[in-house]
């Protein structure tokens, strides 16, 4: 059967500061789970007996994703859109940051986190948007994919997928260090399993 996996990068050096957006490289726990996914991926892939030479990996063109696809033995992709939310102005700050320098906009996307968009950047409609072209290619595509990108990006894939109400897919939970494993059920519908990977 043809699967999707998804995962968040490995922790970013952004990440670790609490900082958003970005274009920083892992830090040394998001570079062990960079070296911990291809054994985590290989041991799912043997359990539904893919072919393992029919597995393609599909990344941002962000360093954090390529670096967490590193050792992945598979033919590599770049998408554009699935880099992560722009989130304009306030890239590179933190959420208590954004409340102190720009209260208003740090209430407004708690009001409407799924429509606010961020001066100069995107918001959640937007990624839902920008990412159909990816979705399409994933539906056509008949290999296992390895989708390696971020955390917004991967709320509006996974939505897809899962039927999930867009009011519901800003706070979805997608934690790092996780592989989402789809599964297509006859019914049309997708299973779903998750395995944190330490
Ligand atoms: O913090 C990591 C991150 O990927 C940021 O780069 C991005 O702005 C954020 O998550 C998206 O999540 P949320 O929409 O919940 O702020």
């Amino acid at each position: 059967v043809r699967k999707i996996f998804l995962t968040r990068h490995g922790e970013s050096q952004y990440n670790q500061k609490g900082l958003i957006g970005g274009n920083s490289s892992l830090s040394e726990r998001g570079e062990k789970y960079s070296r911990a996914l291809p054994g985590a991926l290989l041991e799912r892939l043997s359990v539904s007996q893919d072919e393992p030479l029919s597995v393609a990996v599909w990344t941002s063109t962000l360093k954090r994703t390529i670096e967490t696809a590193r050792f992945l033995p598979f033919p590599k992709l770049r998408w554009k859109a699935l880099d992560e939310i722009n989130a304009g102005i306030c890239d590179g700050m933190t959420y208590e940051g954004i409340a102190e320098k720009y209260p208003d906009e740090a209430a407004a996307r708690k009001r409407d986190k799924l429509r606010y968009r961020y001066p100069a950047g995107e918001s959640y409609m937007d990624v839902i948007q920008r990412v159909e072209p990816v979705i399409i290619e994933l539906e056509r595509e008949r290999e296992t994919v390895v989708v390696v990108a971020h955390q917004a990006v991967l709320r509006a894939v996974y939505a897809y997928f899962m039927n999930v109400p867009p009011e519901d897919i800003p706070r979805l939970a997608m934690p790092l260090h996780t592989l989402i494993e789809l599964t297509p059920m006859p019914d049309g519908t997708m299973s779903e399993q998750r395995f944190p990977v330490d």
